[in-house]
């Protein structure tokens, strides 16, 4: 893991040959010839690493260790020093040097103190973060009852072979639920293999699914293995399940009763064992009744299903969430984690998250980018969250452009219309498509296109 580090020694050639080395390690470095600008960028920003020299003009070593710790206590500090004074070194492990290296100093060494120690400071990260979010199963982060009800049928169902249907609005964390359903059960040892049916043609899709032999169409240069084949003895996602095809619909189903199929312009039969997991974010026993979806599909995909609660139907975990998603982001950027003001917790709490925890994550990610202060407050939540200030977002989009795109400008008049709307009927999406005057499926087709997931790539 990469660290920052930072090289202290009188003697220049020692400290640039120190951190030369360090740097094509791999490590973020900065040397300086004295203890006193030393501390004060310790004092200014966090170091994973220092390594000093211990006899120095400015500054006895055993002083500066002191210091360090005075102004860091959880900076590591390696200590280097000559043969005839290994005493002080010994010394200086007493007070709380991490570790110290013999002049001259061997580079291989070196990289392995400062590995045991990175590694060590990335295990303690993560347990600082884990006893932050105890509330948590795997990588998921809840302590309503409903996630905790979520928590206990995974632990249940993953060691099911049968063909789950996960339902959730979009950004409730069906991804990372499916996920969490791989790793806990009895094929964490094979692949997990994801797409998402959505962002697909028929063709591509169809091709994705099955794989094709070479020749089986215009493009199709060489034989290529299908998700179908590539997630054997794993698990199989199928992200937005109602987006496939009618024709296809057949063809899925044909391998979900026989867990058998054929490549794309091949004969051989193939079998595989896969276990698969959908998903979706729409209605899908609606769909059946419009004939948009297959009846005899749906009864094969929805053996079990687990339904994701928006986030308004679970407002314990706001905070808890903003909290965690906060503090993850901060480790990551080597900042300390900040406290949410209490009006920032109010307006949190408030807001209807249409966009759900993706939505979440976004204003925490977005909040701390704006701020470097240590406490977050209302003006460093998006306008769409805090409300009122409608008028922000449009002038911010306007602001950023030479010309005006209207339909960046009308999303993002329409998504805080939407966002309004479900504020002031506590999330019913039937009211709010009421209120604003559109059938319900529409506001719904709307809530997908405009807090939907980012374009997946196209694998
Ligand atoms: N319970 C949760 N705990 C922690 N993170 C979550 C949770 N639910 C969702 N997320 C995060 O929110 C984002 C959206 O989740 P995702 O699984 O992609 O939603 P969906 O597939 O339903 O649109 C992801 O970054 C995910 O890691
Ligand atoms: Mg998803």
């Amino acid at each position: 893991m990469r660290g920052r580090i930072l090289v202290v020694d009188d003697d220049r050639l020692t400290r640039v040959a120190l951190a030369h080395q360090l740097v094509l390690e791999g490590h973020e470095v900065r040397d300086v010839g004295n203890p006193v600008p030393a501390l004060e960028l310790l004092a200014e920003e966090p170091w994973d690493v220092v390594v000093t020299d211990l006899r120095m003009p400015t500054m006895d070593g055993l002083a500066f260790l002191h210091r360090i710790r005075e102004t860091r206590l959880d900076t590591a500090v390696i200590v280097v020093t000559g043969h005839a004074t290994v005493q002080s070194a010994v010394e200086a492990m007493k007070r709380g040097a991490e570790d110290y290296l013999i002049k001259p100093i061997d580079f291989d060494e070196l990289s392995v103190r400062v590995d045991k120690i990175m590694a060590r400071r990335t295990l303690e990260r993560e347990l600082r973060l884990l006893r932050r979010c105890p509330d948590r199963y795997h990588a998921l982060v809840g302590r309503s009852p409903a996630m905790r009800h979520v928590f206990e049928r995974i632990e249940v169902l993953a060691d099911h072979g049968s063909t789950l249907l996960i339902r959730g609005e979009t950004g409730t964390g069906k991804d990372l639920v499916a996920r969490t359903l791989h790793h806990v059960g009895g094929r964490s040892g094979g692949p997990f293999v994801k797409i998402s049916c959505a962002v697909l043609s028929r063709e591509v899709l169809e091709s994705e699914l099955f794989g094709h032999e070479a020749g089986a169409f215009t493009g199709a240069l060489r034989q290529r293995r299908g998700r179908f084949e590539l997630a054997h003895r794993g698990t199989l996602f199928l992200d937005e399940v109602d987006d496939i095809p009618p024709d296809l619909q057949v063809k899925l189903l044909q391998v979900l009763e026989e867990r058998r199929f054929e490549r794309v312009g091949g004969e051989r039969t193939i079998e595989v064992d896969v276990r698969f997991i959908c998903a979706t974010k729409r209605d899908l026993a609606a769909l059946v009744k419009e004939g948009r979806f297959r009846e005899d599909l749906y009864y094969r995909i929805n053996v079990v299903a687990l339904a994701l609660p928006p986030l308004r139907e679970r407002r314990e975990d706001i905070l808890l969430l903003a909290d965690c998603f906060l503090a993850a982001r901060a480790d990551a950027l080597g900042r300390a984690h900040p406290e949410l003001s209490p009006e920032a917790c109010r307006v949190l709490l408030d807001y209807a998250w249409p966009g759900n925890v993706r939505e979440l994550e976004n204003a925490m990610e977005r909040a701390l980018a704006l701020s470097s202060a240590p406490v977050i407050t209302a003006d460093d939540l998006p306008p769409t969250v805090t409300g009122g200030e409608s008028k922000n977002g449009c002038e911010a989009c306007l602001a950023t452009r030479d010309s005006l795109e209207l339909k960046a400008f009308l999303a993002g008049a329409e998504r805080e219309a939407i966002g309004w709307a479900l504020k002031r009927t506590g999330g019913s999406q039937s009211k709010a498509a009421q209120l604003l005057g559109i059938p319900r499926t529409t506001l719904r087709d709307r809530l997908a296109a405009l807090f939907g997931e980012e374009p997946a790539t196209t694998p």
